[in-house]
């Protein structure tokens, strides 16, 4: 039996989904323990190409019960479109489970996400606007609906009157927006509750059993390290815990039964949205490799930004995550790179600092400090053990380890399922 954590070491879009799916196999159980539709994971297996948002990338097995935990905020419009767009091609989705303890996205969410990043003019997060930020808001607040709540109708209508009230007064007075109607707010969701009541159930219960049955589960991160709340690049991060310590209160195991955490790491940067990113390119490079690894959001489209990899945010997230493994995805990228360049520290008002500073105007203002090492200018995507690798990509990895201090035990080079060198089985 194993529980192991799949976390996002950087800025999200690591490959967690190929990961996950690929952990799925030997899995009885993935978990989503975070964020919401804000996330998008791409899986390609021999089923085809699968953009997923909320539904865990372990659904393409059947035996492995999928979980969407209480630590997830739920769209049901957007979880019910992807149910049936999975079903259209043929996937069956009768072992998705949905806790009764998650919180679910709200109309208001989506209009406040929306309203609040207009308001933020050019300092704006660059949110995907799919109301993340106010229902994780809501949630603290207090002010939640979760998936147990709307089940029974009279529960339903009178939790909303309660909520929809105070809602319009801000929509209208704070934001000069139109107020929602609460019959068709009721009617929408109800409609929702009928078709996902079959899904809804204490799955704490159910892990509880798992574990005790001594079965193996992966918990799936969403985003990155770099966006939490409170470790990454404040305020230009995302509203839930990215982290494995995040892992435990969006799935409800205890950190005790956690055995491995499992680092996604991608061979250089990207970042989608605003805020800090200190070894950005704007120049050709970046553009190159935004064009060659297609680089744009799963979620929204918008182009990510790209960059050399980023030691000290390596470090950090191995020291805040405690990686076990790490996972190295996205080298075949590099492979015509004539030199490859790291990140080992960062200048900043004249001195050298490894470690990631809390201060967005230090980040934004730092000039960082490269190692470079030469290319191996070789396609790697055919490689199938560590010794197929040129040397120059080897000598890479290594330096890589060494610096964020954890060992890659996968590494990818490319997108496909097969395409993975498995130094040491995760699970
Ligand atoms: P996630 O959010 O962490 O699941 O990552 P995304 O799915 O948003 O973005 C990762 C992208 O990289 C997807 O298009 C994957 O198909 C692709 N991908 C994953 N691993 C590799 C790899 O090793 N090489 C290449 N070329 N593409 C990869
Ligand atoms: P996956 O799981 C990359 C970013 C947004 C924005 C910030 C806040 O696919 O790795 P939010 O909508 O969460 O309030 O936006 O966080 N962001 C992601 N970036 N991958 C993701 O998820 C992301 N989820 C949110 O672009 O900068
Ligand atoms: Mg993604």
């Amino acid at each position: 039996m194993s529980v192991v954590a799949v976390i996002g070491a950087q800025w999200g879009d690591e490959g967690k989904g190929k990961i996950v799916d690929l952990l799925a196999e030997k899995a009885d159980a993935v978990i989503r323990f975070s964020g919401g539709d804000n996330a998008g994971h791409t899986v390609i297996n021999p089923g085809g190409e699968f953009k997923l948002h909320i539904v865990p990338s372990g659904i393409f097995y059947p035996r492995t019960a999928c979980i969407i935990g209480n630590g997830v905020v739920i769209n049901p419009r957007v979880l019910l479109e992807e149910i049936d767009s999975l079903k259209a091609n043929g996937i069956d989705t009768g072992n998705l489970h949905i806790s009764d303890r998650a919180h679910l996205i709200m109309p208001w969410h989506i209009l406040f996400d929306r309203l609040d990043e207009e308001k933020r003019g050019t300092s704006a997060i660059g949110t995907t606007g799919k109301g993340i930020g106010p229902a994780f808001s809501d949630k603290t607040a207090r002010k939640g609906i979760r998936t147990c709540d709307i089940i029974d109708a009279g529960m339903f209508r009178s939790r909303l009157a309660s909520l929809l009230e105070s809602k319009n007064e801000m929509l209208t007075r704070l934001y000069n927006a139109a107020a929602l109607d609460f019959n068709t707010v009721f009617n929408e969701y109800s409609s929702y509750a009928e078709r996902l009541a079959p899904y809804i159930k204490d799955t704490t219960a159910m892990i509880s059993d798992l574990l005790e049955r001594g079965g193996n589960i992966v918990l799936e991160g969403a985003q990155g390290t770099m966006l939490d709340t409170d470790f990454g690049s404040y305020p230009f991060v995302t509203s839930s815990s990215p982290l494995a310590a995040g892992a435990c209160m969006g799935s409800g195991i205890n950190p005790r039964r956690i055995d491995r955490v499992v680092g996604i790491f991608k061979a250089y940067t990207t970042r989608v949205g605003g805020g800090p990113m200190p070894t950005e390119l704007k120049d050709k490079v970046g553009e190159y490799i935004r064009q060659r690894a297609h680089e744009y959001g799963t979620t929204t489209g918008r182009a990510r930004r790209c960059g050399w990899f980023d030691a000290v945010v390596g470090r950090y997230s191995t020291n805040l995550n405690g990686f076990t493994s790490g996972i190295l995805t996205r080298l075949d990228v590099l492979d015509e790179m004539d030199a490859v360049k790291i990140c080992i520290g960062y200048k900043i008002g004249g001195k050298t600092v490894e470690h990631f500073p809390a201060d967005a105007a230090a980040l934004d203002s730092c000039t960082p400090v490269y190692e470079e090492l030469p290319g191996w200018k070789t396609c790697t995507s055919g490689a199938r053990k560590a010794g197929d690798l040129p040397r120059n990509a080897r000598r890479y990895i290594r330096r890589l380890e060494e610096l964020i201090g954890c060992r890659f035990h996968v590494i990818s080079i490319g997108p496909r399922r097969d395409q993975s060198i498995v130094i040491k089985n995760i699970i």
